[in-house]
């Protein structure tokens, strides 16, 4: 099954998110298999960004990713990387569909709420990033069948 890296910004924390967003993707139908509520080192946040290394806002991006907690999360589900960027919505939440993530809940593109892995690389890279293979859980639902 497809799994993706999704990760609640320090904006959404801050705003007490959690809860909804998870809420999100849990209705879905989509499994949660990893969870943790960390704060990102610049070396990491330079990491995860690198393919915006040198765009002028870069050094806002990694400056607002490291400025307090974020909730990084590994989900799985079918096609899944695609579906959780329809629901995240564009990248500015003002541009962004009314009933995403973003275009119910952000006002501007540097305060955006959530991040999700754009395709399968990214999406291996960045669970590598953030997870061991040991904090990846891989579990059975009775409510899987229904699902499929
Ligand atoms: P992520 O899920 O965070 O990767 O967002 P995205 O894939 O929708 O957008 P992208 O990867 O192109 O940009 C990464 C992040 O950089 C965005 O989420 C924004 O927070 C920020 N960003 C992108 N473009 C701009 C911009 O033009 N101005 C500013 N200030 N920030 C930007
Ligand atoms: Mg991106």
């Amino acid at each position: 099954v497809e799994k993706t890296f999704l990760m609640i910004k320090p904006d959404a924390v801050q705003r007490n998110l959690i809860g909804e967003i998870v809420t999100r993707f849990e209705r879905k139908g989509f499994k949660l298999v990893a969870a943790k509520l960390m704060t990102i080192s610049e070396p990491l946040a330079k990491q995860h960004y690198a393919e915006h290394e040198g765009k002028p806002f870069f050094n806002n991006l990694v400056s607002f990713i490291t400025s307090g907690p974020v909730f990084a999360m590994v989900w799985q589900g079918e096609n899944i990387i695609e579906s959780s960027r329809k629901m995240i919505g564009k990248t500015n939440p003002q541009e962004a569909e009314a009933g995403t993530i973003r275009g119910d809940h952000g006002i501007v593109t540097h305060r955006n709420i959530i991040h999700g892995s754009d395709s399968t690389e990214s999406a291996d890279r960045e669970i590598n990033l953030y997870f061991s293979k040991e904090e990846i859980q891989n579990y059975e639902k009775n409510v899987d069948y229904w699902l499929s």
